[in-house]
C-alpha cells in the first residue's frame, strides 16, 4: 500500500462516521508502537513530523524510519504529514522530501495574512500531488514555542472558515472549538462546541474538519507518573466519547501526541521504580513501545473506529 494522501481516506471516513488517528512521531520505538498497532487493527494511520521532530531526530532519520515502517507493515495505508508547518519554506521541504500532507498552521496571522500564506503552499502542494490542512481559530495550549493562553483562544468562526476554505483551495481544515494541546485542557468541566463544528458541517458539506488537541490524557498514566516520582497533577484531556462523537460528525482527522508521551513516561517510570537493576535501554524503551501500541490500539478500536478500515 505504501505511502498515500488523506483524499480517499477523508472522503471514505466521513462517509463512514469514523476518523483517522493523526499520531506525532518522533522516535523509532514511537513509530512501531503505532504501526504494529495500525497493522494488528487493519486501520488507515497518519504519522504526523512536527518542527521539534525534526529539529530532535533529524529530518532524514525520520522519513527513513518511516520508510521502513511501511516496508514492514505494506498492507496499512500511512500518510506522512507535516504537523503545524510554520512557513512556506518548511512545507516546501517537506512536500520535496516524500510528505504526502502538510500543514500551513497560518493561526496565528490575520485572516488575509493567513489566506495569503496557504494559497501559497496549496498552490506548491497541489501541482506536486501533495494535500495541505490549514487552520483558522487559535487554540490554547503550548506548540512548539508557541504560547497561547486560554483567555487569548479563539473558536472558530464558521462564516469565515468557509470564506476560508473558498479563498485557499486547503483540503482539510482545523478548527477551534476548545480542544488544546497538552496534559492540561480543562481546568473544570470538559466541553466543546459542538455548534459551532455542527455550522462548519452545515456550510461546508463533505468537507473534512480537524481535531488538534485531541489527547484525552488516560487517569491511568497521570496516576501511574505521579506514583512513580512524577508531578504532574490535575493532568486532563478531552474524555473519549466526546471525541467519538466528533469523529461520527464532520471531524475526519483526530491529533493525538500527549497520550504518546503520558504512555511512555508513565512505563518508564513504573520500570525504573519497580526494577532499579534494569539499566538496558531496550527493556524500558521496549516496554515504552508495548504501552504505545496498546494505548493506539485502544483508540483505533474504541474512540476513532476506523478498525478494518484500512
Ligand atoms: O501540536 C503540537 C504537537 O504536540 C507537537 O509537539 O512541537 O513538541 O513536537 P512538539
Ligand atoms: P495533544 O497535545 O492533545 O496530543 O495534541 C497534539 C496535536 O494537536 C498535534 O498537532
Ligand atoms: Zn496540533
Amino acid at each position: 500500500m505504501g505511502l498515500v494522501t488523506t483524499s480517499k481516506m477523508f472522503k471514505e471516513a466521513y462517509e463512514g462516521g469514523y476518523a483517522i488517528g493523526a499520531f506525532n512521531v518522533n522516535n523509532m520505538e514511537i513509530i512501531q508502537g503505532i504501526m504494529e498497532a495500525a497493522s494488528e487493527n487493519n486501520a488507515p494511520v497518519i504519522l504526523q513530523v512536527s518542527a521539534g521532530a525534526r529539529k530532535y531526530a533529524n529530518p532524514v532519520y525520520l522519513k527513513k524510519l518511516v520508510d521502513a515502517a511501511i516496508e514492514c507493515n505494506p498492507n496499512v495505508p500511512v500518510v506522512l504529514h507535516l504537523d503545524h508547518g510554520a512557513d512556506f519554506e518548511t512545507c516546501k521541504d517537506c512536500i520535496d522530501n516524500g510528505f504526502t500532507s502538510v500543514m500551513i498552521d497560518g493561526s496565528k496571522y490575520s485572516f488575509e495574512e493567513n489566506v495569503a500564506i496557504t494559497k501559497k503552499v496549496v498552490e506548491y502542494a497541489h501541482e506536486r500531488g501533495v494535500v495541505v490542512e490549514a487552520e483558522i481559530g487559535k487554540l490554547a495550549g503550548v506548540e512548539d514555542d508557541v504560547n497561547v493562553s486560554n483567555a487569548d483562544a479563539m473558536y472558530t468562526d464558521p462564516n469565515e472558515a468557509v470564506e476560508f476554505v473558498k479563498a485557499t483551495g486547503c483540503d482539510s481544515l482545523a478548527i477551534a472549538i476548545g480542544t488544546s494541546h497538552g496534559a492540561y485542557k480543562f481546568k473544570g468541566e470538559a466541553k466543546l462546541r459542538y455548534d459551532i463544528l455542527e455550522k462548519i458541517q452545515q456550510l461546508l458539506p463533505g468537507f473534512p474538519i480537524v481535531l488538534h488537541g485531541a489527547s484525552s490524557v488516560p487517569q491511568e498514566f497521570v496516576k501511574m507518573c505521579n506514583e512513580y516520582g512524577g508531578n504532574i497533577p490535575g493532568a486532563k484531556g478531552v474524555p473519549e466519547e466526546m471525541l467519538r462523537k466528533a469523529a461520527t460528525m464532520a471531524v475526519c482527522k483526530i491529533n493525538i501526541d500527549s497520550d504518546i508521551r503520558l504512555a511512555m513516561t508513565a512505563n518508564i517510570r513504573e520500570c525504573f521504580t519497580n526494577e532499579p537493576e534494569v539499566f538496558d535501554p531496550r527493556t524500558y524503551l521496549g516496554k515504552a513501545r508495548e504501552a504505545v501500541k496498546k494505548m493506539v490500539s485502544h483508540k483505533i478500536v474504541d474512540v476513532l473506529g476506523s478498525a478494518n478500515k484500512a
